[in-house]
């Protein structure tokens, strides 16, 4: 889905896919009562995913699109999962320091700046869950993959 940002530019507001959801779903092991905390929500569709399939404690959710987090707001008071937390705020202003678990799916071209971001303020317990573009100069801890959907989702961790 395309959206219009503040400055008249049209950029996208895409959903995790399903396949990458089936993928985590199969392949993804979080602790109970996990802190999550998704750096470019959209329209929250992960997040519920999460609330939906794993034991957690905290749903964190910001994006810098204030039409997505309205619409992610009434999809998930419909959905009865209006305990998920979406903020409008951007990523390179949050607090990342205190999360379990952090999930990006972001555009490629911005992984070089997340992956300095993640240097500087990523606690070393958290691990990061990244969709599909992987942080340039770094090895993951652990690959999720499938070969028939052609699907990666990769595991960092400080
Ligand atoms: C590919 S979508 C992912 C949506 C969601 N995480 C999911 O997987 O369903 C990326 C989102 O990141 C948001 N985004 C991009 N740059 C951002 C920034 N600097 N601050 C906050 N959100 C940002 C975009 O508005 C977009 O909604």
């Amino acid at each position: 889905m395309i959206r219009r940002d503040r400055r008249n530019h049209w950029v996208p507001t895409l959903n995790t896919f399903a396949k990458h959801k089936q993928l985590m779903q199969d392949q993804l092991e979080l602790k109970d009562q996990a802190r999550i905390l998704d750096l470019g929500c959209g329209y929250g569709s992960a997040l519920r995913f999460f609330d939906m399939h794993f034991d957690c404690a905290q749903l964190v959710w910001v994006d810098n699109n204030p039409r997505a987090i309205t619409i992610g707001n009434r999809i998930n008071a419909q959905k009865n999962q209006s305990h998920i937390q979406l903020a409008e705020w951007d990523i390179f202003d949050t607090d990342i320091s205190w999360y379990d678990y952090i999930y990006i799916f972001l555009m490629p071209a911005v992984m070089p700046r997340i992956q300095a971001r993640l240097d500087t303020h990523l606690s070393p317990h958290t691990i990061v869950i990244v969709n599909s573009f992987p942080l340039p100069d770094r090895k993951p801890i652990h690959i999720l993959s499938n070969i028939e959907t052609k699907s990666k989702v990769y595991l960092y961790q400080k």
